[in-house]
């Protein structure tokens, strides 16, 4: 086990980008394993997901400190505690200090339910259904000090459809993220990711020669 790549998943709620990580540490394809998930809330449903799997877990409630480098200084001292090299936050619903990001130098990624820089924040299916965009998707990208601002990694596309509800656009999405965030940290655990300012390349990754058009293409 010693080679695997340890990583310390961050959570605050429902934690599905967490089990399809587990899932594919169990079949074996990650090449990386958990040995920390935290959680800024106690309810969050992803801590009882980590512990059926027998993953150490803890609950650091932003609640309890006075300000957020007070929160991020106990953070850390609980993922390097557990010799995470890799953080990897899913669904974690706090903005990081760069007490803390200095600590990971490239070495944190989120995954962000819209195709960036397009609706950042929070809400974002329902932005882009308002906006009338006719695709979003989900992008996995390296933290730095903004939100969702950080280079890009990879980017899942799916269309958006007439008389979507933003529950059923998350839904499409959510499923996508729970394939790229897998393969992302793929790339971590196999050293294939070198990144040049904002852009990044994955060594040996092919390239997609396939257009879409929504509505499809006629005649
Ligand atoms: C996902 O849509 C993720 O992109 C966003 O928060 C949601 C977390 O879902 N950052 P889950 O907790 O992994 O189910």
């Amino acid at each position: 086990m010693a080679d695997l790549l340890k990583l310390g998943v961050l959570i605050s709620g429902s934690g599905s980008n967490l089990q399809s990580i587990i899932d594919h540490i169990e079949k074996g394809a990650l090449g990386a394993r958990i040995t920390m998930v935290a959680s800024n809330r106690p309810d969050a449903y992803g801590l009882t997901r980590a512990q059926q799997y027998r993953i150490p877990t803890a609950v650091v409630s932003h609640r309890d400190f006075e300000n957020r480098e007070a929160f991020d200084r106990e953070l850390l001292r609980i993922l390097q505690g557990a010799g995470v090299e890799l953080v990897v936050l899913a669904g974690f619903m706090r903005i990081l200090t760069p007490f803390f990001l200095r600590a990971f130098p490239d070495r944190i990624i989120n995954i962000h339910p819209a195709l960036l820089p397009s609706f950042p924040g929070t809400h974002v299916q329902q932005k882009a259904l308002d906006y009338g965009v006719r695709f979003s998707g989900c992008t996995v990208h390296f933290v730095d000090e903004g939100v969702d601002t950080g280079p890009i990694i990879i980017q899942a596309v799916v269309p958006v459809f007439a008389g979507d509800t933003a529950q059923e656009l998350a839904a499409r999405i959510l499923k996508e993220e729970h394939k790229i965030y897998p393969q992302a940290i793929r790339y971590f655990a196999q050293g294939r990711i070198v990144r040049n300012g904002r852009r990044v390349e994955i060594r040996d990754a092919g390239n997609h020669d396939a257009a879409l058009s929504n509505p499809p293409p006629e005649g």
